[in-house]
């Protein structure tokens, strides 16, 4: 029998957070010692060789992939976080989401400027949040070497978006 894939794990909910939205939960694909080990090596695997200072993840699920892939490469961890979570000075920009609008705000002095950093995340939909992670990290004076996600989801364009930007990206699977 042929082993489940990083796919595999993940389910889907219907109408969830809203009727009409399909929701991929990641959260049964983190619950399975195999499927977590498998996504956080496959997470990396491109990125192999790459000189790399930290990872940033974003709120809430890039923060659970984001420590692990940070652990395994030795690297610190960034958060980007929903507006008003983070004590000190801050950066923020707004974004639009699929089902919705949202701020995120990172430290001001959460990085050196010329740090390579790797930005992940559980899922790719419009590219909205992942864009504004990009654009903190830019005010930081980071250089983004990429962006990893488990989940890409192409029909909301957010990976049509990034590669517009230049941006490398790598996600471990599709969902229509
Ligand atoms: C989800 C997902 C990504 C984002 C992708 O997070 O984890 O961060 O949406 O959507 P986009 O590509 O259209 O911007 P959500 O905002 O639901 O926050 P949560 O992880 O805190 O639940
Ligand atoms: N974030 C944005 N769109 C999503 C979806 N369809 N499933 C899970 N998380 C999401």
């Amino acid at each position: 029998m042929q082993k489940k894939t990083v796919r595999d794990y993940i389910r889907t909910i219907p109408d969830f957070p809203h009727e009409g939205i399909m929701f991929r939960d990641v959260s049964t694909l983190f619950a399975d010692a195999r499927g977590m080990r498998l996504c956080v090596d496959q997470l990396l695997a491109p990125f192999a060789g790459e000189k790399i200072d930290a990872v940033a993840g974003l709120e809430a699920r890039g923060f659970i992939l984001g420590g692990a892939v940070a652990h395994q490469l030795g690297t610190g961890f960034v958060p980007i976080r929903k507006k008003g979570k983070l004590p000190g000075p801050t950066y923020s920009q707004d974004y639009a989401l699929e089902y919705g609008q949202a701020t995120v705000e990172v430290h001001k002095d959460a990085l050196p400027a010329g740090s390579r950093v790797l930005l992940v995340d559980d899922l790719l939909a419009t590219g909205g949040t992942a864009q504004a992670g990009i654009a903190l990290l830019e005010r930081l004076g980071c250089d983004v070497i990429g962006c990893a996600f488990v989940v890409d989801l192409p029909e909301l364009g957010g990976r049509a978006l990034l590669d517009r930007m230049g941006m490398p990206v790598h996600a471990l699977c599709e969902f229509e």
